[in-house]
């Protein structure tokens, strides 16, 4: 191959600069020109192409956001968007490409490798959602702020002996709730995974009180069911927000930006290198780089990308043991 592109697809994470400006230089050190494509493939069918060189991924190591720019897109998901796409990328010569995505641009991508275009992919998400790898880009850099977060909350909490309810992102995976409440010490951590009523979270506040507990903090993933605002109304209800002090803080999209941590950083780099070596070698095509234990592996997308990730049942155990 002596062309090949980069894109960014699907929500943005920490880290998908370092990711760039690895498969840039990697693919540069191979012989290779390298095509950025702006604004995940909104822009790949649009054709917003960019050449890349050392000089423009200098600078961006440590940088949050993307700076090809990011989409979720509709139109890629039609068998009408994907050959538009692939039009696109003929036209401009390009002979291979390394998507970094989550699970729905991955499979998007899958999409794409079976009408014959040779790609490989890279797992970003701050919600650690994605079959195949132990963790993707932006997992860890996303704990660290929910863990700075949460950390300024327990102080003003304490203070005031007040209970909040912390709402972090996972819109069906309860993993940076649970991981932030044994990393936070939460008093309870409610996860799309596991049922939990509003009388236990109602039990968890006064039982942390009645043990002389100076706050309780729970936190909550975005897909808990039925959600942050029915348990904050059945509070309001049932009196127990005015008896306690009950508080909510939604983090938001804060989680999504910042500086990549030294992990983000490094993860994202041994990424971008395995997937433009294993792109240009051939091993990589129609697969996920992905990381295992230590070693960084080759999973076929089609596997990655057609089953959910489950909760790994360690920190289910110990969340049970602890968070309480
Ligand atoms: O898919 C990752 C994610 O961070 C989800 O946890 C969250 O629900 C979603 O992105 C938010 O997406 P958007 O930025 O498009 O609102």
């Amino acid at each position: 191959m002596r062309r090949i592109a980069v894109i960014t697809s699907g929500g943005d994470v920490p880290g998908l600069n370092a990711c760039i400006r690895a498969v840039t230089r990697t693919a540069l050190h191979y012989g290779c020109e390298v095509i950025g494509i702006r604004r995940g493939y909104e822009g790949l069918m649009n054709g917003e192409f960019v050449s890349l060189d050392s000089r423009s991924v200098a600078g961006i190591l440590r940088q949050g956001g993307t700076m090809l720019g990011t989409a979720r897109s509709e139109r890629f998901m039609t068998e009408e968007g994907r050959r538009a796409a692939l039009e696109q990328l003929r036209s401009a010569g390009i002979e291979g490409m390394v998507v970094i995505g989550g699970n729905g641009s991955l499979a998007g991508a899958y999409k794409l490798y079976e009408m014959g275009f040779p790609l490989v992919g890279v797992p970003k998400t701050i919600d650690n959602d994605q079959y195949g790898t132990d963790t993707a880009i932006g997992v860890d850099t996303a704990l660290n702020t929910i863990a700075d977060a949460v950390g300024r909350i327990k102080d003003t909490a304490t203070s005031h002996h007040r209970a909040f309810l912390i709402e972090v992102m996972g819109r069906n995976c309860g993993y940076l709730a649970l991981a932030s409440g044994i990393i936070c010490g939460a008093e309870m951590a409610l996860i799309p995974e596991r049922p939990a009523t509003l009388e236990q979270v109602a039990h968890t506040i006064v039982e942390s009180y009645r043990i002389g507990k100076a706050h309780c903090i729970i936190m909550v993933a975005e897909g808990w069911k039925p959600g942050l605002r029915a348990l904050k109304d059945y509070l309001c209800d049932t009196k127990l927000n005015e008896r306690f002090d009950v508080r909510e803080v939604v983090l938001g999209h804060i989680q999504r930006g910042g500086t990549p941590t030294a992990f983000d950083r490094l993860l994202a780099t041994r990424m971008g290198v395995r997937a433009v070596e294993s792109l240009l070698d051939g091993s990589g095509i129609g697969k996920m780089v992905a990381l295992r234990g230590a070693q960084s592996v080759l999973v076929d997308l089609k596997e990655a990308t057609s089953q959910p990730k489950p909760l790994p049942e360690e920190l289910l155990r110990i969340a049970d043991m602890l968070c309480r």
